[in-house]
C-alpha cells in the first residue's frame, strides 16, 4: 500500500446500532471507503463491522490482542487468530491508554507483537511519552525504551504509531517542530536497529481533528494518523481522510 494511512480509533466507544451507523456513513463515502482507512472498533462490535464492510475497501482493526497465543484458559482474552478470523487487518498494541491502566510492559507487547505477526495481522506497535516525561526532557529515551521491542523482531510486517501522551484526548496538539523531530527520530533509530526498515510506517495520533489533519499529514516522516475521539464522526473523520488522499 502506498499513501498514508488513517485508523480512526474508537476507543471505549460506540454501540452497536451507532457502530453501524458510523460505519454505513463511512462506507458511503469515497473519501473514507478506500484503501489506507482502518476502524479500531470495540471487540464486541468487530465480527458485525467485518459483516457490514465486507466488498468496501475500510480495514478493520481490534484496539488490543492478547499475549496469549494458543486456545485455552485465558478468560477474557481475545487472541491475534480469533482478531484473522473475524476478518482483522490491523491490531493496536501498547495503546498508552493500555500502558497505564493496565501495566502493558515490554515483554507483554513483544508477546502482542509477535502474535499477531504470525497470525497475519498487522500490529500497530504505539508509543510516545507522557507530559512529565516532555517535559523534563527525557521523551527520546522514553521513547527508544518503547521501540526496543522492535529490535527482537526477525520479520514480519507493523506499523509504529507515535502518540503524545499529553496530546490525547487534550486538544493539545503536539506542535509540527515537535512531531517533526520525534518522528525523524523513530525513523533513524528503525533504520540502525530494524531489518527492512525503510518501509516501516509512522502515524502520528493525539488530537488529530479536521482542522490540523493536513498540516500533520504533511510533516516529514509522517506516515499517517491515529485518530481517536474525531474518528467518532463520520464529518471529521472524512475530511482528515480526504486530507490523507490527497498525498502520496
Ligand atoms: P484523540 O484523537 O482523541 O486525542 O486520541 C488519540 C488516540 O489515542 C488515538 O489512538
Amino acid at each position: 500500500m502506498s499513501g498514508k494511512l488513517v485508523i480512526g480509533n474508537w476507543k471505549m466507544n460506540t454501540r452497536g446500532d451507532s457502530a453501524r451507523q458510523l460505519a454505513a456513513a463511512l462506507l458511503a463515502d469515497g473519501e473514507t471507503n478506500r484503501e489506507g482507512v482502518g476502524i479500531a472498533a470495540p471487540a464486541v462490535y468487530l465480527a458485525a463491522l467485518a459483516e457490514q464492510l465486507k466488498g468496501g475497501n475500510i480495514a478493520l482493526s481490534s484496539q488490543d490482542v492478547s499475549r496469549f497465543a494458543a486456545d485455552g484458559a485465558f478468560t477474557g482474552e481475545v487472541s491475534a487468530a480469533m482478531l484473522a478470523d473475524v476478518g482483522c487487518r490491523y491490531a493496536l498494541v501498547g495503546h498508552s491508554e493500555r500502558r497505564q491502566y493496565f501495566r502493558e510492559d515490554n515483554a507483554a507487547l513483544l508477546a502482542k507483537m509477535r502474535n499477531a505477526i504470525a497470525a497475519g495481522v498487522v500490529p500497530v506497535l504505539c508509543v510516545g511519552e507522557t507530559l512529565e516525561q516532555r517535559e523534563s526532557g527525557a521523551y527520546l529515551d522514553v521513547v527508544r525504551e518503547q521501540l526496543a521491542i522492535l529490535a527482537e523482531i526477525a520479520d514480519g510486517e507493523y506499523v509504529v504509531a507515535y502518540e503524545p501522551v499529553w496530546a490525547i484526548g487534550t486538544g493539545k496538539v503536539a506542535s509540527l517542530e515537535q512531531i517533526a523531530e520525534i518522528h525523524a527520530f523513530i525513523k533513524n533509530w528503525c533504520l540502525q536497529n530494524v531489518s527492512g526498515s525503510d518501509k516501516i510506517r509512522v502515524l502520528y495520533g493525539g488530537s488529530v481533528k479536521a482542522e490540523n489533519a493536513e498540516a500533520i499529514l504533511a510533516t516529514e516522516n509522517v506516515g499517517g494518523a491515529l485518530v481517536g475521539g474525531a474518528s467518532l464522526d463520520a464529518g471529521s473523520f472524512r475530511v482528515i481522510c480526504q486530507a490523507a488522499g490527497k498525498m502520496i
